[in-house]
């Protein structure tokens, strides 16, 4: 048996030791007893009597220690053409700042903080200044629609929110102020406060009062030289709240405790990533995403790496050679980003003939997530980079990798399409819809024994039915994935598809039953299903089936249009929600379920059986017909 398993047993003969080892790499105010509380929250806390910060750990014992000069945080924005770098000393300064800010505007310990900003390196002095008061925060991505935004100030009823004047797509300049107070207006919960950064790009009116100027306020205390210190918090204290899509329109408020997450977080970067401290480390994916959480802000920081901060896109910022000189620029060992991004540099460069213009021999490895690997991408990846290429299987609910490839521990041979093999702390199991565990080999439901490891969410915020029902319930004992899966001989993992109506965007999550939801608000709507078609650079695309209401006899390409633009300003044009198709009835069991995965099958051209419980087979031929006229 290799170092993997030796390691991996190591966790599962010794759970408490080898979690207890790896607390000890962590500055704790308190140092826990012990490192799980079985008694504690619903399956057991982790670390339940440590006292910590996490901004302490993430920049404080680096700025105070031998790392004050070394570069934290680089932002390189080609989409602005201009970029920073911040050493640990700097991120403290602005950390502190901010945090003495938000204590002005009443945010202490216990308080929540939205955060809704584009990429810039504010938005990581937002999260780590609310680390540092004990207040959580809770990052919305830019993509999503006022609507969004207004579901998640209810929720968690935010005592201030960080926002910018605007974010920058390609071709455009997004302002972010009339969102935001469309939300604020469409809330019951109120924020108390704004604190808002203008940006150059479009600057926006302050409300007197209510909003206050990012820049302005942090040069004062910057000025005053006020100190801010770390704020105690119990280990199972909420550190943030991160949205994610469930399966109705009501998203998920997945709760990530500050002890749990500080330990896995930094046990991941040498062990998963093959990182030591010091190395410049860059995920590029957005601070709105659990990828961003973990891996651009709180691992590579707690773990003292330089992280890189990229606000552009993989191609079209300017080329598809972006990629390729920040590694050069920036002397990157390591990347992580999802599939779809080498997916679209695939298409713009083929050949990857771009890449001859840059030193890209710092590089050692990249890391791909949030999405499956397809082998042809992999395949690419590795002959253009000459490097490994990784897949590893996680999701915003475990903040850290389910199963991967651990390479500081040992490169294992890699198959393709397979993630690997379990990480230490989660033991993985295969299980049929009885619960039952089936032979290797054979697709079933991808389930975690309990208890989950630390840096899981210990619950959903304020919903913690919801959270027992959601994942717990199906399968006692376990925590359910809603992934399907194989788990082959030799341990390694297949991860083959969701189980529920989650689709997955351009690495994006999303809730197809969101989008019904959405597109049911429509007056000539009367009933709509919405499936996730396979599509060759963004992984899926949703795909809309309306059935009009009786009578309506306007233009289909207006009601289309209007169907079209209704998600992109419910939802955001994160949703890339484009094909809405006409049609006259919708196949269901006889039960009167859709059968969404069968048309899924059909749409794609893939082999699907007919299912016998289906009403009436015909209309599976009819809603090709409408495919072939509306789509082609
Ligand atoms: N604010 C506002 N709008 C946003 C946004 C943001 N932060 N992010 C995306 N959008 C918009 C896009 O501009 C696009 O709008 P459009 O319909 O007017 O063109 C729409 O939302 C869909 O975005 P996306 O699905 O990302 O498509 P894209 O064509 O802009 O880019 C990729 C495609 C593959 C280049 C891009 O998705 C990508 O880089 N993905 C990989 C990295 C990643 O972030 N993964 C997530 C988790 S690891
Ligand atoms: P998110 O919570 O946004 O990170 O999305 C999590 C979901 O993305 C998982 O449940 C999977 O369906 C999918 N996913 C993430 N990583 C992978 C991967 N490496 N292979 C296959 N699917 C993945």
């Amino acid at each position: 048996m290799g170092a993997y398993g030796d390691v991996y047993n190591g966790w599962k003969n010794d759970p408490e030791r080898f979690w207890m080892d790896a607390a000890s790499q962590i500055d704790w105010v308190r140092a826990p007893s012990k490192a799980f509380f079985p008694d504690d929250g619903v399956y057991g806390r982790w670390f339940a009597d440590g006292i910590c910060n996490t901004c302490y750990n993430a920049v404080d014992r680096h700025a105070d220690g031998d790392r004050a000069d070394q570069a934290a945080l680089i932002y390189d924005s080609p989409i602005t053409g201009s970029g920073r770098t911040y050493t640990y000393a700097d991120v403290k300064t602005e950390v502190v700042a901010l945090a003495a800010v938000l204590c002005d505007r009443g945010v202490g310990k216990g308080d929540r903080v939205i955060i809704y900003m584009p990429m810039v390196p504010e938005a990581a002095f937002a999260m780590l200044a609310c680390a540092r008061l004990g207040a959580a925060h809770s990052v919305v991505f830019g993509g999503f629609a006022a609507a969004e935004l207004a579901t998640r100030i209810d929720d968690c009823s935010p005592k201030c929110i960080i926002s910018a004047s605007c974010g920058i797509e390609p071709g455009r300049v997004i302002a972010y102020k009339p969102l935001l107070d469309g939300a604020i207006e469409l809330a019951s919960n109120k924020p108390d406060s704004t604190i808002i950064l203008q940006r150059e790009q479009t600057t926006c009116d302050l409300i007197d009062g209510r909003d206050f100027d990012y820049a302005d306020e942090v040069a004062k205390h910057k000025e005053a030289g006020t100190d801010v210190a770390c704020v105690d918090v119990k280990a199972t204290d909420p550190l943030y709240i991160l949205y994610t899509s469930g399966t109705t329109g009501q998203p998920k408020g997945v709760v990530r405790d500050n002890g749990g997450h500080l330990v896995a977080l930094n046990w991941s970067m040498k062990n998963i990533y093959g990182v030591d401290p010091g190395e410049v480390y860059w995920a590029a994916s957005d601070v709105g995403w659990v990828v961003g959480h973990s891996y651009i802000v709180y691992a590579p920081l707690i773990h003292g790496n330089t992280s890189i901060l990229f606000e552009g896109k993989p191609v079209g910022t300017p080329d598809a050679g972006t990629f390729w000189r920040v590694i050069a620029d920036h002397k990157v060992s390591v990347l992580f980003t999802a599939p779809t991004a080498f997916r679209a540099i695939k298409k713009e460069d083929p050949d990857g003939a771009l890449i001859a213009n840059y030193d890209t021999s710092h590089f050692r490895m990249l890391y791909l997530a949030g999405e499956r690997a397809d082998p042809d991408t992999i395949h690419w990846a590795e002959r253009v980079l000459g490097v490994p290429v990784i897949d590893h299987w996680w999701q915003t609910e475990t903040g850290w990798t389910i199963a991967g490839n651990p390479v500081g521990i040992e490169l294992m041979p890699i198959k393709y399409g397979s993630p690997t093999v379990a990480m230490p702390g989660y033991d993985i199991q295969v299980l049929n819809d009885e619960g039952e565990e089936i032979p290797r080999g054979e697709l079933g439901n991808v389930v975690v024994k309990l208890p989950l490891p630390p840096g899981c969410f210990p619950s959903l915020w304020n919903a913690e039915a919801r959270f027992k029902e959601a994942y717990l319930e199906e399968f006692p004992g376990y925590y359910k994935t809603a992934d399907a899966g194989i788990m082959d001989e030799d341990g390694y993992l297949f991860i083959m598809a969701r189980t529920d109506d989650i689709i997955n965007v351009a690495g994006h999550r999303l809730s197809t039953g969101g989008m019904e939801e959405v597109i049911a608000e429509h007056p000539d709507v009367a009933e709509c299903a919405v499936i996730g078609i396979a599509d060759k650079l963004k992984g899926q695309l949703p795909a809309g089936f309306m059935i009009l209401s009786a009578g309506v006899d306007r233009e289909i390409s207006d009601i289309q249009g209007e169907v079209v633009k209704l998600v992109r300003e419910k939802i955001g044009p994160v949703a890339a929600f484009k094909i809405a198709v006409p049609v006259k009835r919708l196949p269901k069991t006889r039960s009167g379920k859709i059968l969404r995965a069968t048309m899924q099958k059909m749409i794609d051209g893939e082999a699907f059986k007919m299912p016998a419980t289906i009403d009436d087979p015909a209309i599976l031929d009819e809603i090709k017909e409408s495919w072939a006229t509306h789509v082609g």
